[in-house]
Parts: C-alpha cells; sequence; structure tokens
C-alpha cells in the first residue's frame, strides 16, 4: 500500500510535469495562423483543426457541406497551406532536450521550428515526435512553429507518375473522385466515397505537444499498450476461460529511463472503488524506447466485461507506474479497460457440431467470454468529413442509438480513420464491440520498402495505443480486398494474378499480422473484411497464415458473406441472399428526411432528380475529378426510384416539398423492408445448417446529408431503417417467410438467448378495415413454441393457394409473439419478450388500402404520444418530428389495428427549439402515400 501513497501525493501536485523532471506545453487551441502563400489568404487557425474548417469558421467559405461545395472548393485541398503558431510562450530556458510530439498529421507536412527545417511526415495516422533541441537553442527571437501541409491529391498524382512506383491493371483500382489515394497513407475516403464527399482536408487533425527534459532520468510516455489475456492464449485459438488472466503493461516513451527501472500497478474496479491487484509488475524488460512487464491475476478474480445485451459492462481503471531504483514515481499512466475475451472462431467445424446439424466447413464467428452470441449491428463510417469536428456528445447520441437500436457490434470499416480513443471508450461504456479494421480498401496497394515501413509504423501505433479497450473485438487488414480486388485483379490480369495474391499476401499476412500478433494476445487477426477463412496458422511459415481462398468443397460453408444487388426485383427473394456463416455488409441506399435535405440544399433544389440532389448522391461516384456525371448518379437515382414504383404505392402529391418528402420516405421504407428481410433469414439461419451467427448491415450512420446506405442521418435523425433494425434484433423475433413465386408461406421463432425460451404467437388474418377474417383463413389462431438458444424454430407453414382468401389485397396475417426467456447473464431470472410482426400476400402497391384515420396526441404531462387508427389497418405508421430536435421514438413505422392505441415516448438527446418541437409532430401511414394532400 505504500506504494500508492507516494503516487496520489504525485498526483495531486499541480507541478506534477515539472517535478517528474519534463515541461510539457499542450499546443492545441487557437493562436495559429493558418495561411497559403499562392492564393495570398490567411485566417485564424486551430489545433487540433483542418484548413476547411478554420476558413469556414473565417468566414471566408461557407459551409462545406452546403449544396455543391464538394465540388467548387476543390480549390482547398488543390494548394498548400501553412500553420504557424504565435510565438510560444512558457518554455523551458535550460532544458536538456526539448520534442515536438504530433498525435496526428494530415498528411503530407514540413515543419520548421524557429525557422529551422525539422522534419517531414507522410502518414496521417501516425505519431511523430522531433527532437528541436538544436533548434530551440539557437534561436533568435521568438520560438514559433510552422507547418506546411502539402497538397495531398497533387502528391498522390506525382507518386503515381513517378516511373518507380508500381502501377496497376485497369479494374481494381476503385476511383471515386480524385485518383490515386491507394499511394498514400491517408483516409481513403477523403477523395470520395459512394457515400460520401471528396474534400481531402489537411491540418493538424491530432493533439500535440512540446516536450522538455529538465534532467536525466525522465520520460514522457507518447503510448501504451495494455494487454489482457487468459495465460497461454494464442489469437486464434478459443482461449481457455479456466487459466489465470495476464495483465501485460508496455509502454513506450520519450526521454530515457533511469538506471533499474521497475514498474508497479494498481487494477482498480471503477464501480465498486475495490483494489483487484496492487503491487510490482513482473519480467520488467525495458527495450529501446520501450518498458513492459506484466502480472497474473487469478482466473475468477475480475468481474467480467460483457457485450450490451449479454451482461453488464465491468471496466477497471488500470494504473502503471515506472519507477526510478529509489521507487521514485517517474511517470503514471491510467488507462480504463475490461477483462473479456474475444475471439473470432475460424477454426474447422467439429464432429459435435455436425451432431448438432451444423454443415461442415469452418466456423466464421465470434466468441465473447468463451461463450457464442449473436452479432447484431452495422457498419460504422467517418462520421464526418473532418474529424476535428467529431465531437463526444455527437458520438454519445450516436451510440445512444446503437444501444437502444439493439446492436452489439459496429464494424468499423477500413478506409476512414482509426477511430480515436474517446469512441472507444464510449463503446466500453456502452458495450459495443469493435470490429476494427487498418486503413485499406477496394484497391491493390503497393508493396515496396518504403511503403511497408510506412504501414508497419501505422499498424504498431495504433494496435497498441487501442489494445486496452475492451470493446475491441478484431483487427481486419481492410476492406473487400481478398472478396473483390483478387478476383477483380484476376480477371484484368489473369497471367499476373498470383502475382498480385504475393503482394496482397506480403502486406496483409507476412507484415500487418505478426506486428498485431506480437502487440496484442487478446485480439485475432484477418487479413480482410470478407474471407473463406484459412487453411493453417503457422507463425514459423514464410506466409504465417494460408489462406483458404476458392480452395472450398460445395456443401460445405465457411465464410462471411458481402452482399449488394441493385436488382430491386429480387430485394425480396429468399434465394438470391447469401448462406454462410456470417453477414458483414449488405444493403441498399435511400434518400434522406426532407428535414436533413434541408439543411444542405436551396429550397429550388429539393425535388427528387434536382441537380443538387443529383450530384450528391455519389452512388455510382463520378469516377474522378470530373464533376457533372450526370449518368453515373442517374444510375443509382434509378435505382431507387424503380424499387420504390416495384413495391409501394407512388407518391403524386401536388406540393412539390410534400411529393418530395413523400417520395423520401419510400425510398426509406423499400430499404427497411429489404434489410428487414435479408436480417430475418440471417437471423433464422443460426438455427439452419449454416449456423449464421452475424448480421451487421451497411451502413449505421451518414458522413453528410445525401442518399446513401445509412440508417441514421447525418444530424442524428432515425431513418425508417434505424427502427425497424431495433425491431427485428430484439432476442427474440416472429418472422414470416413468404415465398411469392411459390406462394409458401413459413413463419419461425428466432432465439438468440443462451437458453431455451417458451411462447406462443397469435397469428390473426383481418382484412384492412381490421375485421377479422371467417374462419382466420384457415390459420390455427395460435401457436405455441420451443426455441432452443441460438437458435430457430418453424411454428407454422402453408401454401397461399391453401387459404381461404378471398381478396389477397385485402388481408394480412398479424403475428404476435409472447414468450418467457433468461437474458445472458441476468442470473436466471425470467424475462417476458414480445414481438410484433406482419405479412400479406401482395406488396404493399397491391393491397386494398383502406384510410385508417390515424390521428397522434401529445400528453404533455407524460411527455408520450398516443397514436390511434379510427378507421381502418394503419400500415408504416410513421411518426414524424420537425427540424432542431434530435432523438427517437419508443418505436416507429409500426402496424396499428382499428381500436389500437400505442403510446410512444420520444427520448430527446438534443433540442434547440426550447422543447416547441412537441407541437409539430405529426403521423402518417402508407396510406398519406397514396394522396395527393
Ligand atoms: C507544397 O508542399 C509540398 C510538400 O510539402 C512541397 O514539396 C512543395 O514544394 C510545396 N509547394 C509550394 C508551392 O510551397
Ligand atoms: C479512473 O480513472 C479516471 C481517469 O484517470 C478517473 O477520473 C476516475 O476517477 C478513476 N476511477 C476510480 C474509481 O478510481
Ligand atoms: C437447433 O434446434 C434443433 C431442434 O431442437 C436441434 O436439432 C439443433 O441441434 C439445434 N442447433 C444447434 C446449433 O444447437
Ligand atoms: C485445399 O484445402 C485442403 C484442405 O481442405 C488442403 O489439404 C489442400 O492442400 C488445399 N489445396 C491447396 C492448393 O491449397
Ligand atoms: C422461393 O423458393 C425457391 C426454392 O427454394 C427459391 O429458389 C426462390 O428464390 C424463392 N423465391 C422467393 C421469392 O423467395
Ligand atoms: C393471443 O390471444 C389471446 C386470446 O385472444 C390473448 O389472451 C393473448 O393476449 C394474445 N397474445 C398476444 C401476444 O397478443
Amino acid at each position: 500500500m505504500h506504494l500508492w501513497k507516494k503516487l496520489a501525493l504525485a498526483a495531486l501536485s499541480s507541478t506534477f510535469h515539472i517535478a517528474l523532471g519534463q515541461h510539457v506545453v499542450n499546443l492545441g487551441g487557437d493562436g495559429w495562423t493558418v495561411s497559403s502563400k499562392e492564393l495570398n489568404m490567411s485566417a485564424p487557425g486551430h489545433l487540433p483543426s483542418q484548413v476547411h474548417l478554420d476558413l469556414f469558421a473565417a468566414g471566408i467559405i461557407e459551409d462545406p457541406y452546403f449544396g455543391l461545395n464538394d465540388f467548387n472548393l476543390r480549390w482547398i485541398p488543390d494548394n498548400n497551406w501553412t500553420y504557424t503558431s504565435e510565438p510560444l510562450k512558457g518554455l523551458v530556458e535550460n532544458a536538456q532536450s526539448s520534442w515536438l510530439v504530433f498525435n496526428g498529421l494530415d498528411t503530407f507536412t514540413t515543419i520548421k521550428f524557429c525557422g529551422h527545417f525539422i522534419g517531414t511526415t507522410d502518414n496521417q495516422f501516425r505519431q511523430y515526435t522531433f527532437d528541436i533541441s538544436k533548434a530551440l537553442s539557437s534561436c533568435k527571437g521568438d520560438p514559433t512553429l510552422a507547418i506546411n501541409f502539402g497538397s495531398a491529391p497533387k502528391i498522390a498524382n506525382a507518386i503515381a507518375d513517378d516511373p518507380n512506383s508500381e502501377q496497376w491493371p485497369y479494374g481494381p483500382q476503385q476511383i471515386y473522385e480524385f485518383p490515386n489515394r491507394w499511394y498514400i497513407r491517408k483516409e481513403q475516403s477523403d477523395f470520395g466515397w459512394d457515400w460520401g464527399p471528396a474534400f481531402a482536408p489537411a491540418g493538424p487533425w491530432q493533439d500535440a505537444y512540446l516536450v522538455q527534459f529538465g534532467r536525466q532520468e525522465s520520460v514522457y510516455v507518447l503510448n501504451t499498450d495494455l494487454d489482457i489475456f487468459r495465460k497461454g492464449q494464442i489469437n486464434h485459438f478459443a482461449p481457455d476461460q479456466g487459466q489465470p488472466w495476464v495483465v501485460n503493461a508496455s509502454m513506450d516513451f520519450l526521454g530515457s529511463l533511469p538506471i533499474k527501472p521497475s514498474m508497479t500497478i494498481q487494477v482498480k474496479d471503477i464501480e465498486t472503488g475495490e483494489v483487484l491487484e496492487s503491487g510490482p509488475i513482473e519480467n520488467v524488460i525495458s527495450n529501446g524506447q520501450t518498458i513492459t512487464g506484466s502480472v497474473t491475476i487469478d482466473a475468477d478474480a475480475p468481474n467480467l466485461w460483457w457485450p450490451t445485451g449479454l451482461g453488464k459492462q465491468n471496466l477497471y481503471n488500470v494504473t502503471v507506474i515506472i519507477e526510478d531504483s529509489e521507487k521514485h514515481a517517474i511517470a503514471s499512466v491510467t488507462k480504463r479497460s475490461g477483462f473479456r475475451t474475444i475471439f473470432l472462431n475460424r477454426l474447422a467445424i467439429t464432429d459435435e457440431q455436425l451432431a448438432q446439424g451444423i454443415a461442415p466447413g469452418a466456423n466464421w464467428h465470434f466468441e465473447v467470454n468463451g461463450k457464442e452470441f449473436y452479432a447484431k449491428g452495422s457498419n460504422f463510417i467517418p462520421p464526418d468529413a473532418f474529424w476535428p469536428r467529431v465531437t463526444e456528445a455527437k458520438m454519445q447520441r450516436l451510440f445512444t442509438a446503437v444501444k437502444a437500436g439493439n446492436q452489439n457490434m459496429l464494424r468499423v470499416w477500413a478506409s476512414g480513420a482509426y477511430l480515436p480513443d474517446f469512441i472507444y471508450d464510449i463503446a466500453d461504456e456502452y458495450g459495443v464491440l469493435l470490429w476494427s479494421e487498418f486503413q485499406f480498401s477496394d484497391a491493390l496497394y503497393p508493396s515496396d520498402e518504403k511503403f511497408l515501413e510506412n504501414v508497419a509504423a501505422e499498424v504498431v501505433y495504433n494496435v497498441r495505443r487501442v489494445n486496452h479497450h475492451p470493446s475491441l473485438a478484431l483487427w481486419a487488414g481492410g476492406n473487400e480486398i481478398e472478396s473483390l480486388e483478387l478476383p477483380l485483379v484476376e480477371d484484368a490480369a489473369p497471367d499476373r494474378y498470383s502475382f498480385y495474391v504475393g503482394e496482397y499476401e506480403k502486406l496483409f499476412i507476412n507484415l500487418i499480422l505478426p506486428l498485431v500478433y506480437e502487440n496484442s494476445r487478446s485480439i485475432s487477426y484477418m487479413p480482410s473484411s470478407t474471407n473463406n477463412g484459412y487453411l493453417w496458422v503457422n507463425m514459423s511459415a514464410p506466409i504465417p497464415m494460408a489462406e483458404r481462398y476458392n480452395n472450398i468443397t460445395s456443401g460445405e460453408y465457411y465464410s462471411d458473406t458481402d452482399h449488394y444487388n441493385y436488382d430491386s426485383s429480387v430485394a425480396f427473394d429468399y434465394g438470391s441472399y447469401p448462406v454462410g456463416r456470417f453477414a458483414n455488409e449488405f444493403g441498399y441506399h435511400s434518400m434522406p428526411s426532407l428535414q436533413t435535405w434541408k439543411q444542405a440544399v436551396d429550397k429550388d433544389q429539393l425535388h427528387f432528380n434536382s441537380s443538387t440532389v443529383m450530384l450528391r448522391n455519389h452512388h455510382y461516384p463520378p469516377g474522378g475529378r470530373e464533376t457533372r456525371n450526370y449518368k453515373n448518379t442517374s444510375m443509382g437515382m434509378a435505382e431507387m426510384t424503380i424499387a420504390v414504383e416495384r413495391y409501394y404505392p407512388i407518391p403524386n402529391k401536388d406540393n412539390s416539398a410534400a411529393n418530395f418528402s413523400a417520395w423520401c420516405h419510400a425510398t426509406q421504407m423499400f430499404q427497411a423492408d429489404m434489410y428487414k428481410s435479408e436480417i430475418q433469414f440471417y437471423r433464422r439461419g443460426s438455427g439452419m445448417p449454416e449456423r449464421q451467427l452475424g448480421s451487421l448491415y451497411w451502413q449505421l450512420e451518414d458522413i453528410w446529408q445525401a442518399p446513401t446506405w445509412a440508417g441514421i442521418e447525418y444530424d442524428g435523425r432515425w431513418k425508417v431503417l434505424h427502427y425497424v433494425a431495433r425491431d427485428i434484433y430484439q432476442p427474440i423475433i416472429v418472422s414470416p417467410f413468404w415465398n411469392y413465386t411459390t406462394g409458401d408461406l413459413s413463419v419461425y421463432v428466432t432465439s438468440d438467448l443462451w437458453e431455451t425460451a417458451h411462447g406462443s404467437v397469435n397469428l390473426t388474418w383481418v382484412d384492412l378495415s381490421g375485421n377479422p377474417l371467417s374462419g382466420n383463413a384457415g390459420t390455427p389462431q395460435s401457436k405455441r413454441f420451443t426455441v432452443g438458444g441460438l437458435n430457430t424454430t418453424q411454428i407454422y407453414a402453408t401454401q397461399i393457394t391453401d387459404l381461404t382468401l378471398d381478396d389477397k389485397k385485402n388481408a394480412i396475417l398479424v403475428l404476435s409473439l409472447d414468450a418467457t426467456g433468461i437474458l445472458p447473464n441476468s442470473g436466471g431470472s425470467h424475462t417476458t419478450f414480445t414481438h410484433r410482426n406482419q405479412v400479406a400476400a401482395e406488396f404493399p402497391n397491391q393491397l386494398a388500402l383502406v384510410d385508417p384515420g390515424v390521428e397522434v396526441s401529445h400528453d404533455e404531462k407524460g411527455g408520450t404520444f398516443t397514436v390511434e387508427a379510427k378507421k381502418g389497418v394503419s400500415l408504416y405508421t410513421w411518426l414524424d418530428y420537425p427540424s432542431g430536435v434530435v432523438g427517437y421514438f419508443d418505436d416507429n413505422s409500426f402496424t396499428l389495428l382499428p381500436g389500437e392505441k400505442k403510446t410512444v415516448r420520444f427520448t430527446v438527446q438534443k433540442d434547440d427549439t426550447n422543447g416547441k418541437w412537441v407541437k409539430d409532430v405529426t403521423v402518417r401511414s402508407l396510406w398519406d402515400q397514396t394522396t395527393k394532400d
């Protein structure tokens, strides 16, 4: 205990850093100027920031997100920009050494201090340090720091034009707006993507510090790798849950260690304050600028961290201290972490699994703390084109929506940026697993030494930085490289195919895999987002992981799936969905709401195919710097239009804005219905031979206001999709499967609880006025069921022609489920589950809709809204709210029978209307899509 008294004293002292022989100046804040010599332009700058943000704040440019500024502001990335500090104050005069520490520079910089050249950088994702001792001691006048950011698009083009640079055949290299992104280590979607703009921002996007050391034996911690795993754990095998925990702490630092340094650790439960472990760290080794050691903790001592829905998110503060030979603390770091194992199981299917009816092949699913679970979630893209304005408050709102949406996993897609720690912190708290990827996507990448060295530094820094977060679930090499890029290059250059496979393996297997394993025992690695697994892993083989590629046997399953089909004629055809072990991407785009469009588009452009709406749609992308590629966008716009026209009433309202709104909404209804159909199919697969254990749709949220695959719009408004996904991601669901070609109709109950659940489903046929069909059309009124853990059961199957449906256009089957079951890690107590679903034997545009007389009333006292359908069945009942407030209803896009009342609450996440929004809540239904007003 004596160790801790001393530390507490040090921590209380306001001169903590100086006491440790160092002086740290945070370079963040105002006090910068951003300028361009060529443009003769200058404005107040900030750190962290990016040029667009500072020019916008200074009123030099309008909102980059408005109108067609994606195209109009290209002069910004086409020029160099310099961030110059004010004269730095408060530096220590007689420091032994002085350093600059940059946690992120975007991207190509030349750094000068006091007019002296200091160094260059060329990777947005790395941390850089520079010794400026000499420059400072010879500084005449005021010390200032100047960081010149080169034009990333121009530099990428210059590398491409270099005869020594690798060139690839036409086909694999996907160009969205700016070309040549694959040569540079910068957020790949900065050069455009099919859901986003291409601003190619530049600037000091992360924190920066000036660190000075007053004496020897002083260290400044740059990065900490905290690795918590079960003793003996190997990344690609199931951890033995009976083994003790190992807590391995490894710190990278500036400065120099004392002779005979030691380390101590304290592990403290953040909820109870109880100390789980305290004392010296064993096996301390220092190696260059890194010091490492570990302790073991009894197997059952910690309270485990679980994803949301599967148990509590127990978290611990882990404090690691470096001490000198006299036990004086010289550096201290606290990381909030948790105890869990997370393992991507891609091992061969066992005999025991075969006996359960699981098809042969290999597994492809996650196990947390030794337990299989169903991964429910979506794909996370950069939440803004400009990271410095991604606030903690905004991410709290987003993760609240994720958790409320019954999602336990997000795939952090491979071509934004490695997430900042504060987002992992939020995920740790909310219990959202983050499948994380290295930033490579939809292209082939160079494999020369210089590029690989740059990538290696990026990988090591980021793996070490985020490893302590219990939400970290996986590292994947890149997006769609193996499933898409290799087939594309095989088509484009069949005779060179094995060369490109070799290059793929060099980067994603030979280089990255060992770097991940050397820095993390706790996290599995796979080389690409979608794959058929591996044949073997052998760390001493020249290529340590032998991919299975297409060496597959029919009738066996090995893989996760990535599936898009923009032929909407098969959107609801089960035969068109991939059958695999896990679905990591699938989707179809839709329009954002009218409210969101209004934030970004002039009034006269608020119609479906206005030029601004069309040019903000980047599916299909412009395909180059060409700004007005109507041909490509027309195809994507048409896909939405055709899907609506195929299945839903076609909006044709007199008022142009109302018509636009109805159209936007119709595209969202289609999108949500399609995802629901696929998610139900995937979840049912948990009890099918494919043993399907995950559904992550494309995509969670929007980067800006545009037609995309998102379920949540840029400012946090939920599309129909996020509500529908929330509903169909509940633990126990009842799902109809209507095969409209054969007329087969079956109903399944699917559960992702771990224990068997029991209950019943009422099956009720009604006409669209809400009257029961005589004899319930030949369907039993109710069915009892038992459904196993992570399994499915068919409760009813029929042929539509066998039913006594007088008029298929005037009939829907309402399914109401009531069940009891045990939530994972809930101590065995029973919980009641309900779920409602419905199906018709016609698509919505064929139904004989009646005006349901749907109305909403607001109860001011209770803060709730009550919706009632007074005249008929209200389908796709949609509560809408005005601009100025962010939040979500308890439920939305639901079916309401006449006489039913539904009361919902609206969770307010942000309100700029001073509560006035409640007056403008409206309700509509499918019927309103058919009316002129
Ligand atoms: C722009 O920046 C790049 C990269 O730092 C540099 O090579 C180039 O000389 C700069 N151009 C000008 C006009 O300053
Ligand atoms: C855990 O650490 C954080 C950050 O250092 C601190 O704010 C918090 O009070 C600590 N919690 C406990 C229980 O010590
Ligand atoms: C799912 O339930 C069925 C029926 O009880 C059973 O035969 C099958 O083995 C179960 N599947 C798994 C993977 O447990
Ligand atoms: C194909 O896979 C089998 C194991 O499923 C393995 O024995 C064989 O070597 C593989 N073939 C190739 C060419 O990798
Ligand atoms: C109906 O079932 C058949 C046979 O399983 C399948 O091929 C077809 O794709 C299904 N059609 C629809 C619309 O689901
Ligand atoms: C099913 O129907 C029975 C009989 O009408 C009713 O008591 C029960 O509440 C219904 N269950 C559900 C989930 O609607």
